[in-house]
C-alpha cells in the first residue's frame, strides 16, 4: 500500500515535470482515464480502467457500475463556463467514482486542468485543510455549497507556479492518508 502510494506520488510529479500533462484531454472521461493510467500504471492492474464493481465510502454508494459508462457520457457534456459549473461537474464525477481506487487523487488533477483552461486559475491545495475538504466532499452529493466556498477561498492565478503545483500534489496524497515525510 505505502509503496504503491510512494511510486504513484513520483508518477504525479513526473506528470507535471515532463509536461506529459499537456497531452492529456481536458474535462473528458478519456482525460480522467489518462491521468489515472499515468498515476497508477504498473501499480494497479486496473489503471486507467473503469470499475465493474459497485463501491461505497462512509455509507455513500457511488454510481452503479452497470450504468457508469452512460453516466460518464453525461458528465463530460456538463458545461464548464463558470466556477459553479466546474465544481458541479467535479461533484458529479466524484459521485460517479469511476475507478476502484485512486479517484480522489486523479480527479483533483482533472479539476485543476479544467480550472486552468477555463478560468486561468488553479486550487492552492496546500491551504485546503484535510478535514474541511473531506467533510465538504462527503457533503457535496447533497449540497456543494461547502465545497464551493472552501475551494473559492483557495484559488490562485499563479497557474504555472511550481511550488503551488507540487505542494498541491503532496497535499492531495496527504488527503488519502499518504505522507511524504513518512519515508524520509
Ligand atoms: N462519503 C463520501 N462521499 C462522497 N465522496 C467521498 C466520500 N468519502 C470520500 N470521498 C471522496 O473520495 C475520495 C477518495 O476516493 P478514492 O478512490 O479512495 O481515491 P484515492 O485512492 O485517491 O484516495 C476523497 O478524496 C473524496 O474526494
Ligand atoms: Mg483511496
Amino acid at each position: 500500500m505505502k509503496n504503491i502510494d510512494k511510486q504513484s506520488l513520483e508518477n504525479a510529479y513526473r506528470l507535471f515535470e515532463t509536461k506529459a500533462i499537456d497531452n492529456i484531454e481536458i474535462g473528458t472521461t478519456k482525460g480522467l482515464q489518462q491521468i489515472h493510467q499515468y498515476l497508477f500504471g504498473g501499480l494497479y492492474d486496473f489503471a486507467g480502467q473503469l470499475r465493474t464493481k459497485n463501491i461505497s465510502k462512509g455509507g455513500f454508494r457511488f454510481a452503479n457500475a452497470l450504468y457508469l459508462k452512460e453516466i460518464l457520457v453525461k458528465i463530460e457534456q456538463m458545461p464548464e463556463n463558470s466556477f459553479e459549473e466546474i465544481i458541479a461537474k467535479y461533484v458529479e464525477m466524484n459521485i460517479a467514482h469511476p475507478f476502484m481506487e485512486g479517484n480522489g487523487r486523479t480527479m483533483r488533477i482533472w479539476l485543476d486542468m479544467i480550472l486552468k483552461k477555463r478560468l486561468k486559475k488553479v486550487v492552492n491545495w496546500q491551504f485546503v485543510g484535510k478535514e474541511l475538504y473531506l467533510q465538504a466532499m462527503e457533503r457535496s452529493p447533497i449540497n456543494d455549497l461547502e465545497l464551493r466556498t472552501l475551494l473559492a477561498a483557495n484559488l490562485s492565478n499563479e497557474i504555472n507556479n511550481r511550488e503551488i503545483i507540487f505542494k498541491g500534489i503532496e497535499q492531495s496524497y496527504y488527503y488519502e492518508g499518504y505522507k511524504k515525510e513518512d519515508d524520509e
